[in-house]
């Protein structure tokens, strides 16, 4: 109930005067304290509500505030080994207090990453930085890496004349074909949970509201995934068009892209991508909306998102109610990933029936795949679903650069698939799903043999403890638990007690709301199965 009353009242208000927008400008002002307390004034609002959310993010918390530089924390660098030797030479430049970090930054092919000023770089030496820091953030250049395609090039394609691409909603004055092209195209949703994207639009179009939206899940805050990033910072207008025909679709007029604050140029490109369709009346009655991220990975989940676009702390909510029905601000609301809308163009172009045709029977189409540093050629590669794994590794990444035990396939709540395992697995829902293992948003992170198993594990731990909303217990305590206990057992004369580790996995599983805490349990699962003559050592 308390929700619902501050979710009104920040309704008032809506995205124009956003209160979250806003929250986020006060943490960073001068005297936050009071400006925040005179933000909950005009908001109608309990300061309580407006420091609660403030004290949430990284990039709005109090104690945050002396960082100028974000190194990043991401599984890719952390295998990399890369970040150590960073975070000495930047304290050539940097006093070692101001130096914070990032969860990803999205420069998983490269390594040694970090964000200054919005804008992220890597850089393997002193002179690197200092070259970095010589120029104005302006001056610097997108950050580069191989894109290729195995299939009918669907998310990879350029776009050559923006107008005529978006003129292909001229074809569809019925929009219940648009949602018969979707059905007939088996389009899952990429975000990870694979759901059919057509029922979200069925549903949405049904709910009889003057005020519907459409909000694009922009947070890819899987650390080893940069695909979402490619797709905003290269081919923005097919997202946008998916979004725009949504809208149309559902009969919502506003847009809304919530955008993780790691990606500062993925964040420009599409307000300038925005500026275009506004300026050429490309979208007329259809407004939109970019909404940054201020540090959060739980921010990924719908209702969490949901709830941080309205100012709130941004806490998992317990569905149902779902989005399509009670969305943001309460309203209908179609939400879905990046990747999710990109797909839209092609098939409404090419027919869902053609689109069907690529892929496995359960599995249509192609999904975007991130390779890291490891591999020889790391990069973004359209992959079509059903491609055996070892295709990907070896015709694409082109193997890897040193040995490796294992891949981390899917975010770090993706299973850890063991080198040997690749031959008999294909990049699809159903083949990774069935053998224990998740396609999730399909990043590959690779565990090189040399990298401690328990060391990962702990990390896996640390992350979810350190990323979860607090809302139920399992999770909020139950990963804390786990952290400490797998870092006591390398660090002291203490061995782990396997049942106990068990039982706080199977709790994780089943007691956890959403699937921060209950998606944890499976990579350490994959860890303990296939490692365990690594891991022996570490238990009673
Ligand atoms: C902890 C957590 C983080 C998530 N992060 C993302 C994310 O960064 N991007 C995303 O699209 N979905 C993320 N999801 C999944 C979303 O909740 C949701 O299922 C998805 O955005 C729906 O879009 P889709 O149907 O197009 O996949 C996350 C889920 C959880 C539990
Ligand atoms: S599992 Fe974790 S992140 Fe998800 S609702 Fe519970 S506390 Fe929040």
């Amino acid at each position: 109930m308390a929700n619902k009353n501050t979710r009104s009242l920040s309704a008032r208000k809506g995205l124009k005067d956003n209160l979250f927008e806003q929250i986020a400008t006060q943490t960073k002002s001068e005297n936050p304290t009071q400006n925040l307390q005179n933000l909950a004034k005009d908001f109608l609002l309990n300061d309580a509500v407006v420091a609660g959310t403030a004290s949430f993010y990284d990039f709005t918390k109090a104690e945050n505030k002396k960082y100028k530089i974000f190194v990043c924390s991401g599984t890719a660098c952390m295998c990399a080994k890369t970040q150590d030797n960073l975070i000495d030479s930047l304290q050539d430049f940097f006093n070692a207090d101001e130096i914070g970090h990032a969860a990803c930054v999205g420069h998983c092919h490269t390594n040694s990453a970090f964000m200054y000023q919005d804008k992220t770089y890597s850089a393997k030496t002193k002179v690197d930085i200092k070259n970095i820091l010589a120029k104005e953030p302006a001056e610097h250049t997108l950050n580069k890496y191989v894109v290729s395609c195995n299939t009918t090039p669907i998310l990879t394609e350029n776009i050559t004349d923006v107008k005529n691409f978006f003129s292909l909603t001229e074809s569809f004055t019925d929009y219940s074909k648009v949602i018969q092209e979707l059905k007939d195209s088996n389009l899952r949703g990429r975000g990870g949970a694979g759901f059919p994207f057509w029922f979200k639009l069925d549903a949405v179009g049904k709910e009889n509201n003057e005020q519907k939206y459409i909000v694009c899940n922009a947070d890819e805050g899987d650390p080893g995934a940069f695909s979402d990033m490619y797709l905003l910072e290269k081919q923005v207008f097919k997202v946008l068009f998916g979004m725009y025909i949504s809208g149309l679709t559902v009969g919502a007029n506003t847009g809304v892209l919530y955008i993780r604050g790691e990606y500062p140029d993925s964040i420009k490109i599409t307000n300038q991508a925005i500026q275009f369709l506004e300026k050429e009346n490309v979208t007329p009655n259809f407004t939109w909306k970019i909404i940054r991220g201020q540090g959060s990975y739980v921010c990924g989940e719908e209702t969490a998102l949901l709830s941080s676009i309205e100012g709130l702390r941004p806490e998992v909510r317990v569905r149902p109610p779902y989005p399509a029905q009670y969305g943001l601000y309460g309203k209908p609301t179609v939400l879905s990933n990046v990747e999710t809308f990109a797909n839209i163009h092609w098939i409404l172009q090419n027919t869902g029936k053609a689109y069907k045709n690529i892929g496995t029977e359960q599995s249509s189409g192609t999904k975007l795949v991130s390779l890291d540093s490891f591999f020889n050629t790391p990069g973004i590669y359209e992959i079509e679903m059903g491609t055996p794994l070892t295709e990907i590794v070896n015709n694409y990444g082109n193997g890897f650069k040193k040995d490796i035990k294992a891949i981390q396939i899917g975010g770090p709540l993706g299973g850890i698939v063991p080198i040997e395992k690749l031959d008999s697995l294909q990049l699809d829902f159903e083949s990774l799903g069935s053998s224990g293992f998740l396609l999730g948003h399909a990043s590959f992170v690779c565990i090189p043999k040399e990298f401690p198993i328990i060391k990962y594990i702990e990390h896996l731990l640390k992350f979810t403890a350190d990323e979860s909303c607090g809302k139920c217990y399992p999770c909020r305590i139950g990963s804390f638990r786990g952290y400490e206990m797998v870092k006591k057992a390398q660090q002291k004369n203490y061995k782990m007690d396997r049942s106990l580790l068990n039982d706080l996995l199977e709790t994780l599983e089943i007691g956890s709301l959403c699937a921060l805490g209950g998606g944890v349990p499976l990579p350490i699962k994959n860890a303990l199965q296939y490692f365990d003559a690594e891991l022996k050592e570490y238990f009673a």
